[in-house]
């Protein structure tokens, strides 16, 4: 099995089973866009970030594609022109849309799933896309689009290991379910390869400071898919199993191949 292939069986193996979600009492997947918000812990100087600044100047354009609250392309500002940010969700976009207002950057949000939407999408000078990989099962066509849309660079970071792979210790505690361990940055990089980019890659420490602490219990109760009443048998057991706050985050990079300008 190829590189690409091996990526979407790798994300296939952490399907929750049926069963459990179907007993969950609220949606294990739901993303808080509060915890994505642009706030005053925003990082300028993360490796990301220099790689992006570099082929930004002097005063580029970009497109964040997954853009959250715009966390990745407004640390970018003031070395930014305009930003174009596309995510799937309608209350993240709106999360970007206040926060590119309140800092003066030109913005647009674009509603709708990558790369489904990409042909709506004019090239930037760079694109970023920051910890949205290990929710792409279909990754070659998404990273083509990512490419096809950079004129100068494109710029990608994932945490090393899947978001939830903290969690694998408590899968195993509260449900006897083993987690997989990959795919990690390292299977992200294969793809990139396989692809025929010339990828250069960097591991730093995570510089993410987030307004919900993903150790809190009521945050791992959700992913967990455990009901509210065994708050006290999780809290116990984080105690005793405290999981690491922030870990390391992978920044990849490679040319863009956008012809427009
Ligand atoms: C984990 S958040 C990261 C947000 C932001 N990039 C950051 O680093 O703070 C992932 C975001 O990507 C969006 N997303 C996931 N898959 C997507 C896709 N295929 N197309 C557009 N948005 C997507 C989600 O809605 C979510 O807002």
């Amino acid at each position: 099995m190829g590189p690409v292939d091996q990526w979407a069986a790798d994300l296939a193996a952490w399907a929750i089973p049926q069963a459990i979600v179907d007993a969950a009492p609220e949606s294990p997947w739901f993303h808080d866009p509060a915890a994505f918000a642009v706030n005053d812990t925003l990082v300028r100087h993360s490796v990301s970030a220099v790689m992006a600044r570099e082929a930004l100047s002097p005063l580029g354009t970009v497109l964040d594609v997954g853009v959250g609250g715009g966390r990745a392309s407004l640390a970018l500002t003031p070395e930014v022109r305009r930003i174009v940010g596309v995510d799937s969700n309608v209350h993240m976009l709106a999360s970007f849309r206040q926060a590119s207002e309140s800092l003066g950057v030109p913005a647009l949000g674009v509603l709708g799933s990558w790369p489904d939407v990409a042909l709506e999408v004019e090239a930037a000078d760079v694109v970023v896309c920051h910890h949205v990989l290990y929710n792409v099962a279909d990754i070659a066509p998404f990273i083509c689009a990512l490419t096809n849309h950079a004129i100068r660079r494109v710029v990608v970071e994932v945490t090393t290991g899947h978001p939830t792979s903290a969690m694998n210790a408590a899968w195993l505690h509260f449900h006897g379910l083993v987690r997989p361990t990959s795919p990690t940055w390292r299977e992200a990089e294969e793809v990139c390869i396989a692809l025929g980019l010339e990828v250069d890659a960097q591991v730093s420490p995570s510089t993410a400071t987030r307004a919900t602490v993903p150790s809190s219990v009521a945050f791992v109760r959700r992913r967990l898919c455990l009901p509210e009443s065994r708050d006290a048998e999780l809290t116990e057991w984080l105690a005793a199993h405290p999981m690491p706050s922030s870990g390391e985050v992978a920044t990849l990079w490679w040319p863009g191949a956008a012809r427009v300008r």
